[in-house]
């Protein structure tokens, strides 16, 4: 059945371009893959008998998927990925690394699993699409977050730019004139479920406040997403801003984030934000091309652990 030759793959990490914490509330949100931080899984054959071990080597962490509990994160996308393919546990080692910071807002639980996916089926002789990874891990992300809108499981499993609405079908974005993102990390930690758990609490005290901030965070998503459709990169640096200043008012930016915005804007970026869960994390700013450097320098100096450049490209 399975062949014994080992078989790698590999994830993207993510950043929320418009909409996080909204798209929780079946509002639109933009995201788009990171592709110079990634997850990787490699899968080898194991002596008889040995079953599968599961290993993730940055965090020195090895289990063994008959005794891993229930909600162990790789266990569980091991365990699903065998019952969609209603195969038998094998004897295998598969060993996960990743360059993606952790907690962060990057995707990284997204991209771990759907590496483990990936790899796992490919190890098996099987082949499986984007929307298939993308329901499998999805079943993953809801023990990382409880109550997760699933943008992360389709951004990184599809490795395009999307438009996303909870439950509806996935739209590929349509992206007219390139633009070049820098990623600054606040080096803070930021819990994703613990994040959406304060929106959740927010929301049930005065639903009616929070329902009118998701209402104009869909409007600026969509906003958005007839600038990236028309290449208007010029309105996009502005709904940046007006985003970020609706998720201070949803109570999910924090210092660290927001000096980093303001550096970034007053050393010349178009626009900047939060971007994922926040109180933590990473923010994204909008850059034109010959002022990455000089940007990217005023985020180091106003504390980012970590900055990344990446370009999001023209689709056809
Ligand atoms: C996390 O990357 C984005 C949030 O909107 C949560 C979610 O969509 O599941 C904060």
């Amino acid at each position: 059945m399975s062949t014994v030759f080992p078989h790698t793959a590999s994830a993207p990490g993510k950043v929320i371009l418009f909409g996080e914490h909204a798209v929780v509330y079946g509002r639109p949100a933009i995201a788009v893959p990171v592709t110079q931080v990634r997850a990787t899984a490699t899968v080898e054959p194991a002596p008889p008998r040995s079953g599968l071990t599961l290993i993730a080597s940055d965090l020195g962490k090895s289990v063994s998927l008959a005794t891993a509990s229930q909600d162990e994160p790789l266990a569980a996308a091991a365990r699903i990925t065998l019952d969609h393919l209603s195969s038998p546990e094998p004897d295998a080692t598969l060993t996960i690394s990743s360059t993606i910071p952790i907690a962060s807002g990057l995707g990284s639980g997204a991209a771990v699993s759907t590496a483990l996916v990936r790899a796992l089926a490919g190890f098996l002789g099987h082949t499986l699409e984007p929307a298939e990874i993308s329901t499998l891990v999805f079943e993953v992300e809801k023990i990382h977050h409880g109550t997760p809108s699933g943008i992360d499981n389709t951004v990184v499993a599809y490795e395009q730019p999307v438009y996303f609405v909870r439950g509806h079908p996935v739209e590929r974005l349509a992206v007219a004139a390139s633009f070049t993102l820098l990623i600054g990390d606040t080096g803070t930690h930021s819990s994703t479920k613990s994040v959406v758990d304060h929106v959740r609490q927010a929301w049930k005290r005065n639903p009616a406040r929070c329902d009118a901030l998701f209402d104009q965070i869909a409007d600026v998503a969509e906003e958005a997403r007839r600038a990236i459709e028309t290449g208007d990169v010029d309105a996009l640096g502005l709904l940046m801003d007006e985003n970020h200043a609706l998720l201070i008012e949803l109570d999910v930016s924090s210092p660290q984030l927001d000096e980093l915005v303001d550096a970034a804007r007053f050393s010349g970026a178009m626009g900047a934000k939060l971007s994922g869960a926040g109180r933590g994390g990473n923010m994204i700013a909008l850059v034109e091309d010959n002022l990455t450097e000089e940007v990217a320098e005023a985020l180091r100096e106003a504390g980012a652990v970590q900055v990344i450049c990446t370009t999001v490209t023209t689709t056809e």
